[in-house]
């Protein structure tokens, strides 16, 4: 029996179903679905990648390197961890941590989808290239799709380089993630200046 996620209506009740998904060959390599962690009233929603190595051991997303820089990131803002709410476009980890297929991006969409409706965030970061691509629908990469907010379903919607990219790329990677926050941070104080369509 396939379940219509769109129906459930607590993020409790969605984790439930995630946690015995096997909509795609994911879920033969995994530990255990990495559905996502923090607040359920989050204004802010970040969607990453995919789970990896240490993720998919403790089932809780961004514990690793990227996700150190990640929070500190944050906290240059004034976001704590538990002020946000952290996913993946994929929730579980594709071996040897490859890059998600577009298969399995797709047998996951649901999930994020319905995070976003029952969340409610008022923005929402994607984080790299794959969470950029199939939320805003653009096959243009990040660096191109950063650096502003977008309109998106009623919320807004800020592109930033993926954390991994700035622990490769160094300091100017970095800076741009910052540059990037402080939109959000302009957004979460109402005091947004501009904002492009898409
Ligand atoms: N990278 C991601 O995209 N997500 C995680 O949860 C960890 C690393």
């Amino acid at each position: 029996m396939t379940i219509d996620l769109t129906t459930v209506d607590s993020l409790d009740a969605l984790a439930i179903i995630a946690r015995d998904c096997t909509a795609c060959s994911l879920a033969e390599g995994r530990t255990q679905v990495v559905f996502g962690a923090g607040s359920p009233d989050a204004d802010v929603l970040i969607v990453g990648e995919a789970p990896g190595q240490q993720e998919d051991e403790q089932g809780i997303p961004f514990v690793g390197r990227s996700g150190q820089l990640l929070v500190k990131l944050l906290g240059e803002i004034d976001l704590a961890r538990d002020d946000v709410y952290i996913t993946n476009v994929a929730k579980c980890r594709p071996p040897g941590n490859r890059d998600p297929r577009p298969d399995e991006i797709d047998a996951c969409k649901g999930y994020l989808k319905r995070q976003i409706e029952l969340i409610d965030p008022k923005v929402v970061i994607t984080l790299g290239n794959f969470s950029t691509k199939l939320l805003l629908r653009t096959t243009t990469g990040i660096t191109r799709m950063r650096g502003r907010a977008y309109e998106w379903w009623g919320r807004f919607l800020v592109p930033t380089f993926h954390p991994a990219a700035a622990l490769r790329g160094g300091d100017k990677v970095t800076d741009d993630i910052r540059a990037d926050l402080a939109i959000v941070r302009n957004i979460i104080d109402g005091n947004l200046e501009y904002i492009d369509g898409h």
